[in-house]
């Protein structure tokens, strides 16, 4: 029954031959990084039993503590697209600094961003986690002087390709080179990724959203103010009930909402005000915008579409508020409403605040 599915070699080929702009190396280079996904997913798969769980002990340049899993994802993509010739640098959660491709190996037109392990803190507790990569040319230079940091700061747009593997009850990896997003599922008996959801679609009208409600006292009033309408469910301006998820997996998130809709919110918030919200603009935000983007739905820090984001470090962060096209589109108008002072009903005392505990 699955012999007459696609693998990702051959959507990858295919996909070459509809669109000259995908050029060889770009398809080579998304090989090297399926490659990386699978050896991934064979240590996540095997927990406990290849030991790999727990700390590794080091600190990050987030100030996350590293689990030992964490590290070995990082070595993979290293390691499977290093050598291709593909990629000038690599720039990824788990390094303070950009990967220079070492000189023993070509030096190719891509940059290459990753997360390795997304939502790590799963990883102990064996729920969902993934590793999500964005693909970005290196811009040409005169001399040969090797990529520097700099040359990884381009807004999403420019992005060529996107993805992420998702390790849960089944491998899948999505994938976008900027023609639609395609699902794919690992079947372990061959090793191979098949084509099993293509052209997926992000239904623009949602009644689930996913946020962590215990950040809620540190939230910007526009998210307060949609969160608390949702809460009213069919009795408030909403008039209806909507459904809640948090997995605490990005990656887990952004599928779900792939899968059957919904808004996903990180928003920036008053907890620690050096930080403008706690996912990463490179390799967090981008990539899922663009997926999320070429599904039809909307990415947004609320007042400026993701995608349009000039980064300034390698490794900032931003607010997040992706998904079903509607309600980010109503995110954005509550963040102008709010800017304008026009969300003067909901500021008053005569507005009921429903928070996510009590019912005032
Ligand atoms: O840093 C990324 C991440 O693990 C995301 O995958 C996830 O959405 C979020 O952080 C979880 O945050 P929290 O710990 O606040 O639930």
């Amino acid at each position: 029954m699955l012999c007459g599915r696609t693998n990702v070699n051959k959507f990858l080929i295919e996909e070459q031959r509809r669109n000259p702009a995908l050029i060889g190396d770009l398809s080579m280079l998304i090989s090297d990084i399926v490659r990386s996904c699978k050896a991934i997913a064979q240590g996540v798969s095997r927990g406990s039993l290849a030991g790999v769980l727990g700390d590794e002990g080091q600190v990050n340049v987030q100030g996350e503590v590293q689990k030992k899993l964490d590290v070995l994802a990082n070595q993979a993509f290293l390691h499977h697209c290093e050598w291709g010739g593909h990629l000038a640098a690599m720039a990824s959660e788990e390094m303070a600094d950009i990967y220079p491709i070492p000189t023993e190996h070509p030096r190719g037109r891509y940059l290459l961003v990753f997360d390795p392990l997304d939502g790590s803190s799963n990883i102990d507790v064996n729920l969902s986690v993934g590793s999500i990569f964005s693909v970005l040319r290196c811009p040409e230079r005169a001399d040969d002087r090797p990529p520097s940091s700099a040359d990884f700061l381009q807004p999403g747009s420019r992005q060529v390709a996107a993805g992420y593997a998702l390790y849960g009850p089944s491998t899948m990896l999505v994938l976008t080179v900027g023609n639609g997003v395609f699902g794919f599922t690992l079947n372990r008996e061959i090793g191979e990724f098949l084509l099993t959801h293509p052209n997926l679609r992000i239904s623009p009208e949602t009644r689930e959203f996913a946020i962590n409600a215990s950040n809620e006292r540190f939230w910007e009033p526009p998210v307060k103010r949609y969160v608390s309408e949702c809460l009213a469910g069919r009795t408030g301006i909403r008039g209806q009930d909507f459904n809640m998820r948090w997995v605490a997996s990005m990656v887990a998130e952004v599928h779900r909402i792939l899968m059957r809709g919904g808004v996903f919110l990180y928003p920036r918030d008053s907890k620690d005000p050096a930080k403008p919200g706690r996912l990463r603009l490179m390799y967090e935000a981008n990539p899922m915008a663009m997926i999320v983007d070429q599904a039809g739905g909307l990415a947004s820090t609320g007042d400026a579409h993701i995608l349009d984001v000039q980064p300034t470090s390698l490794h900032q962060r931003i607010p997040v508020i992706l998904g079903s096209r509607h309600e980010v589109e109503r995110l954005e108008r509550y963040h102008r409403e709010h800017a304008n002072g026009e969300d003067q009903p909901f500021r008053s005392p005569l507005f009921s605040t429903r928070t996510l505990f009590r019912d005032d």
